[in-house]
């Protein structure tokens, strides 16, 4: 009996733990229809009606091989996937981009870009293609200059054959042409990066389907941390959807310093940058016949609140991403949710509904939120070598 003491202890801890694995907080209806909005994931893939190589085979071979091209770079030694790194979940880990010099905002991550409809921190690109083209130019990124795209298409036999087969047409004479292509090819793959499934979706889909068993194996700090966030905390309100994020623009309270004397002035001179862009959804490169595609960009207007606001992140493989927020200045998610906890609404814009307010929360509170926010991570799979353009 002495002997089998240990291995009945033993037992006796492995049933408890498995005894608390198995917990289902209580969820009301109105909470599982607010868990529910935040999936199904994977959503259906979406055709952006202003590209017309979006969703093609041949338009996103031909922008896997131009992302990482880093002849369109200036140098020749830059490319997109320089800053935006498949192993660093689209990123490159760093507070703030770095390209020919430091740039004052950090790379976001690439995941789940396709289903956007402003792009940027501060949305001054109104489709993936038209922000696909600014760091080709901008000299503090890749510095390729107009004529850059162009050139690498028509001197590069396999460029030129993939040009080919994604536009119907072997490149032509007209650089802007082309590196208008260039960027609609770059959005066509950028779009199939679609972030894997999380215990968070396993958890969404058996609660709203009713399925308890299969719900209770959702760790319990993760149920509460969720709790809060669609609940007292109010996080939905910004990061609502599949994405987690309404694809708009907040204020969090986030420094919008720069250096000393400089502000980073956010959606506001994102929409001055928007308007003056020949490179807009209202120009000539909008391959949409029907015009829907315009809606959004006739219809915004810039008002003072858009001052300080920067873009909703989603927050789909957060967890595995940061430093966090368009400036970099948080590192860690326990910063995050204590910059919630705690921040100064002296620092937050009066004019308009007051979104954000300090939570105050408790160690432990922080502790769930972020161990619900853990639950929105998932180990991407492999992604094979490209395969070659015109074998
Ligand atoms: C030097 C680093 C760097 C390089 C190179 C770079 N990017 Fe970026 N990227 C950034 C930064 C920083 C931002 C944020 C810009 C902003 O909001 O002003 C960004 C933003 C973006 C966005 C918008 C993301 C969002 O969430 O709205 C897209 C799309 C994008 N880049 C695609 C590309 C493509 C395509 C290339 C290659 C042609 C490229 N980037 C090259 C650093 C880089
Ligand atoms: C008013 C809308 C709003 C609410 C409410 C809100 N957020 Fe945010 N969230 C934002 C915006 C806007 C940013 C980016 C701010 C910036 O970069 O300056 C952000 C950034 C974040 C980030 C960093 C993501 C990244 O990639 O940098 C996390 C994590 C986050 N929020 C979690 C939360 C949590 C948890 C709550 C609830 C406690 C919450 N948010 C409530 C709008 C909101």
């Amino acid at each position: 009996m002495i002997r089998l003491l240990p291995l009945l202890a033993s037992l006796l801890v492995a049933w408890a733990g498995s005894v608390l694995a198995q917990q289902l907080l209580d969820w009301s209806p109105e909470e599982v229809r607010a868990i529910g909005q935040h999936g199904p994931w994977p959503p259906p893939p979406v055709r952006d009606l202003s590209n017309k190589v979006s969703g093609t085979p041949a338009g996103i071979a031909l922008g896997e091989h131009l992302f990482n091209e880093a002849r369109l770079s200036g140098d020749g030694r830059m490319s997109c996937a320089t800053c935006h790194q498949a192993g660093r979940e689209w990123s490159d880990g760093l507070a703030r981009g770095r390209g020919a010099v430091e740039l004052d905002r950090r790379t976001p991550s690439l995941w789940n870009i396709g289903y956007l409809h402003w792009f940027g921190w501060d949305g001054a690109g109104d489709s993936l293609w038209a922000q696909s083209l600014r760091p080709l130019l901008d000299p503090r990124e890749m510095n390729g200059g107009p004529m850059r795209a162009a050139e690498v298409l028509r001197g590069d036999a396999t460029l030129a054959c993939g040009y080919e087969r994604a536009f119907g047409r072997r490149p032509g004479t007209d650089d802007e042409q082309l590196l208008v292509d260039t960027a609609k090819a770059l959005a066509a793959f950028q779009a199939t990066l679609v972030s894997p499934r999380t215990s968070f979706d396993d958890f969404r889909d058996a609660l709203v389907a009713g399925d308890r068993e299969h719900a209770s194996r959702y760790p319990l700090a993760a149920q509460r941390g969720l709790k809060l966030f669609i609940g007292e905390a109010s996080c939905n309100l910004c990061h609502i959807g599949p994405r987690f994020t309404n694809g708009e623009f907040g204020d969090i309270g986030i420094p919008f310093f720069v250096r000393p004397g400089e502000v980073d002035s956010g959606r506001h001179g994102g929409l001055g940058r928007l308007a003056a862009s020949p490179f807009n959804l209202l120009g000539k490169y909008n391959d949409d016949p029907t015009g829907n595609t315009t809606r959004r960009t006739r219809h915004v207007q810039r008002q003072h609140s858009n001052f300080g606001e920067f873009r909703v992140p989603g927050l789909r493989q957060v967890g595995r991403g940061g430093p966090y927020m368009h400036n970099g200045s948080l590192a860690t998610l326990n910063d995050v949710v204590r910059h919630y906890s705690e921040v100064s609404p002296d620092r937050l814009h009066s004019d308009g509904i007051a979104l954000v307010r300090p939570l105050g929360l408790t160690t432990e509170q922080s502790a769930d939120l972020v161990a619900f926010l853990r639950t929105l991570d998932a180990e991407p799979p492999i992604r094979p070598a490209p395969s070659s353009l015109c074998p």
